[in-house]
């Protein structure tokens, strides 16, 4: 299974949330591949902080990825592309991918408006295959424009669903990326690891 962790906009968790997607598919004993397809290399400056070798990790920023990839899907159970948008074609590359793509959002309404331009190249990508698409809710505050964008949200359809799972704003996010671990190892029966466990469980349908 390919999931790309994608979203033309900075800055909206692509890569916290790509990373650890990870760390949980690993932790269930999954094979686990982290692909970075932004040239920022966040996700591999993350594998670099790792200590534990169970997460590979490589970049690849060309517009062939989706073809690159094949023979990786045979070896890996669980493939993550953290997707940025800085180069559309390598964007579209990774949605092309995947299986499922999963968009960060932040519940605010340029945050909305910002998101129709990832449809939009999600939408041409279509054109050569299905790709269910599902928008997370990242970084929430417990304020009333928060909860207006989240509602706005939920009534969004057509080209993807918004899911249950969403992350707040919490510090363990930031504390964990920096030591190499996902917040299940940072700490495991906190609120961030029992908000990643449950977006684990919806997006990939596995327990
Ligand atoms: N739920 C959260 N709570 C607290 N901080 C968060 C959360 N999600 C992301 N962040 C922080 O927000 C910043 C942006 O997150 P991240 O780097 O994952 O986004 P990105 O979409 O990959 O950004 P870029 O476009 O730069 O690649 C980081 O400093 C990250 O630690
Ligand atoms: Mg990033």
């Amino acid at each position: 299974m390919v999931i790309t962790v994608g979203s033309t906009k900075g800055g909206v968790g692509k890569s916290t949330i790509a990373c650890n997607l990870a760390v949980e598919s690993s932790l269930a004993g999954i094979k686990t591949l982290l692909v970075d397809a932004d040239i920022q290399g966040s996700s591999l400056s993350f594998r670099g902080t790792r200590e534990t070798d169970d997460i590979q990790a490589m970049a690849i920023t060309t517009p062939t990825l989706h073809k690159d990839l094949k023979e990786f899907e045979r070896v890996y159970g669980l493939i993550l592309i953290d997707a940025g948008g800085r180069e559309s074609a390598v964007f579209r590359s990774a949605i092309v991918a995947c299986d499922v793509l999963l968009i960060p959002v932040l519940p605010s309404q340029y945050d909305l408006w910002a998101a129709n331009d990832t449809i939009k190249l999600l939408q041409e990508a279509r054109a050569y295959k299905d790709i269910p698409a599902y928008f997370v809710i990242n970084q929430v505050t417990n304020t009333k424009i928060a909860r207006e964008a989240i509602e706005a949200m939920q009534g969004f359809s057509g080209d993807g669903k918004t899911l249950k799972s969403a992350l707040f704003t919490r510090t363990a996010y930031k504390s964990s990326i920096v030591l190499g671990k996902g917040v299940s190892e940072y700490e495991a029966r906190g609120k961030a690891a029992q908000e990643i466990r449950a977006l684990y469980r919806e997006i990939t349908g596995r327990r």
